[in-house]
C-alpha cells in the first residue's frame, strides 16, 4: 500500500468491507479494559481470533481429536486428513506448487532458525557471508549469529536511509562472490516498511544466490504469492494472521527443502530406522518430527479460509485508509515524531514523544483501554540506527476503525498534556 505524504483522500478507493460486521466475528473486541471499551492496536505482536477460529478449534478438541499420522483407526484417518486439508490450505494461501513445499512449525522463528540450522549448517562455511538488513526482527539476526559462532560464517547488514527503507544500492553492492544466502523481512514489524522483495530476489538469483523471505509481518496484510516472488524459503506465523498461537509455516521449494539435512529426530520423520543407521522420509514429514501441533494447522487453515472469505482486496483498502488517517492524525500532535515513513509501508506506525518515556506511553494508554507496544519491537539493532532504544508502537488491522484512532489520539493527546505540559 502506498503512503503519500498530505494525502487527506483515502475514501476513494474505500472497501467494500463492512467493518462493524466484520467485527462481531471477534468477540474480544466487545471487551471493557480500565472501564473504557478495548482499543486493540497491537496486532503486529499478535491479531485477534474470529468465532470461527476459535469454533474450528473446539470443534476439533471436543469431537475430532487423535493422533495423525499412526493410527488405522477412524479418529487418527479423520485426523490425518484435517491436518492434510490443513496444509493444502496453506498452499492455496500462500501459491505454493505443491502442499508439501510447506512446513507446519511452531512459527516464523521456528521457520528461520530451521533454515539456519539444516541448510545453514550444511551449506555455510567459514568465511561465507550471509547478508541481511539493518530492519530485521531479532528472529533473523540471531540464528545466523549463532552460524558465526559454529561456523565461522560473516553476517553482512545492508543500511536503511532516515524514511525507513533498504538502500537497495548498497544493498546490491553488498551482494559479493561471498554471499551464500539472502535472507530479508517482506516487512517490518517496527517500521511497517514493506521490501520490494521481488525485484531483490531477482537481483540476488542472478547472481545464485538463494533468498529466505520472513513472511510474519507481511502475510496477514496483503496477498502472498510465493511463486510469484520466486522466493527459495518464505516463513510465517500462525497467530499474526488471526489464528492460533504456537503454529507457522516453513515454506521452501521442493528440491531445496529435500537436499536438506533434518532439523530435529524423532517419529514421522524417519523411513527406518536401525541401531545401525537411520533413512529419513522427504518434505514433508523430514521437517515435522514428533507429533505436531495439529490443532494448530487446522486452526490456521481456518484462519486462511476466513480471511479468503473476507477477501484481500477489501482488506488492504481497509488497512490503507486506517493507515492514511492514523498518520494524518498523529502528525496534528506537535513534537510526535513517527519512524517509518516508507512509500510502501504495512499499517504500522511506530513513534517517538521526545521528553516521554514509551512504557510511560503505553501505560496510559492501557488506562484508556488502548492496547499497543512499547520497548524495542525484538528490533533492537534498528533503534540503535535512529539513536533510540525503542519506540511506543500502534499496528492495526481490518477490524480496527476510524473512531479508534480517534480516541487513540485524543488519549495520546491528554499524555503529552500531563507529562509536558503543552
Ligand atoms: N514480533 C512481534 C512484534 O513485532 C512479537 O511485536
Amino acid at each position: 500500500m502506498v503512503l503519500k505524504k498530505g494525502n487527506t483522500s483515502p475514501l476513494i478507493d474505500r472497501p467494500l468491507l463492512n467493518v462493524q460486521q466484520v467485527r462481531e466475528d471477534f468477540p474480544v473486541l466487545a471487551r471493557e479494559v480500565n472501564g473504557q471499551p478495548l482499543v486493540y492496536l497491537d496486532n503486529a505482536a499478535s491479531a485477534q481470533k474470529p468465532r470461527q477460529v476459535v469454533e474450528r478449534l473446539s470443534r476439533y478438541y471436543a469431537l475430532e481429536h487423535a493422533n495423525i499420522h499412526r493410527g488405522v483407526h477412524f479418529l487418527s484417518q479423520e485426523a490425518t486428513s484435517a491436518y492434510e486439508a490443513a496444509r493444502a490450505t496453506v498452499a492455496k494461501f500462500i501459491n505454493a506448487a505443491e502442499p508439501r513445499e510447506c512446513i507446519f512449525t511452531r512459527g516464523t522463528t521456528e521457520a528461520l532458525n530451521l533454515v539456519a540450522s539444516s541448510w545453514g549448517g550444511a551449506n555455510l562455511q567459514a568465511g561465507d557471508e550471509v547478508l541481511i538488513t539493518q530492519m530485521e526482527h531479532h528472529a533473523n539476526i540471531v540464528p545466523w549469529q549463532l552460524l558465526e559462532q559454529s561456523h565461522g560464517i560473516k553476517l553482512v547488514v545492508a543500511p536503511i536511509d532516515e524514511r525507513g527503507q533498504l538502500i537497495v544500492e548498497e544493498w546490491e553492492k553488498l551482494l559479493s562472490p561471498r554471499t551464500k544466502l539472502v535472507a530479508f523481512c517482506h516487512a517490518s514489524n517496527a517500521l511497517g516498511t514493506i521490501n520490494p522483495a521481488k525485484a531483490l530476489i531477482k537481483k540476488a538469483h542472478e547472481r545464485g544466490i538463494p533468498v529466505l523471505l520472513d513472511g510474519a509481518q507481511s502475510s496477514a496484510h496483503f496477498k502472498i504469492d510465493v511463486q510469484e516472488l520466486d522466493c527459495d524459503w518464505f516463513a510465517l506465523s500462525g497467530h499474526k494472521l488471526f489464528g492460533p498461537t504456537g503454529i507457522g509455516v516453513l515454506y521452501g521449494k521442493a528440491d531445496l527443502l529435500n537436499a536438506m539435512p533434518p532439523y530435529q529426530g524423532g517419529g514421522d520423520m524417519i523411513e527406518k530406522v536401525s541401531f545401525s543407521g537411520t533413512t529419513f522420509r522427504h518434505i514433508p514429514e523430514r521437517f515435522e518430527a514428533g507429533t505436531p501441533h495439529i490443532a494448530g494447522a487446522i486452526g490456521l487453515a481456518a484462519a486462511m479460509d476466513y480471511i479468503e472469505s473476507i477477501g484481500h482486496k477489501p482488506i488492504e483498502a481497509q488497512e490503507r485508509d486506517l493507515l492514511h488517517y492514523a498518520t494524518e492524525r498523529m502528525r496534528e500532535i506537535e513534537g510526535l515524531k513517527i519512524y517509518g515513513e516508507a512509500e510502501n509501508k504495512v499499517a504500522v506506525i511506530s513513534f517517538d514523544i521526545p521528553g516521554i518515556h514509551p512504557n510511560d506511553i503505553g501505560t496510559m494508554l492501557d488506562a484508556d483501554g488502548i492496547a499497543v507496544r512499547t520497548g524495542h519491537h525484538c528490533t533492537m539493532p534498528l533503534w540503535e540506527r535512529f539513536g533510540l532504544t525503542g519506540t511506543t508502537r500502534a499496528s492495526f488491522a481490518f477490524y480496527n476503525t476510524r473512531g479508534e484512532i480517534d480516541s487513540f489520539v485524543e488519549s495520546l493527546t491528554k499524555i503529552k498534556r500531563m507529562f509536558l505540559g503543552a
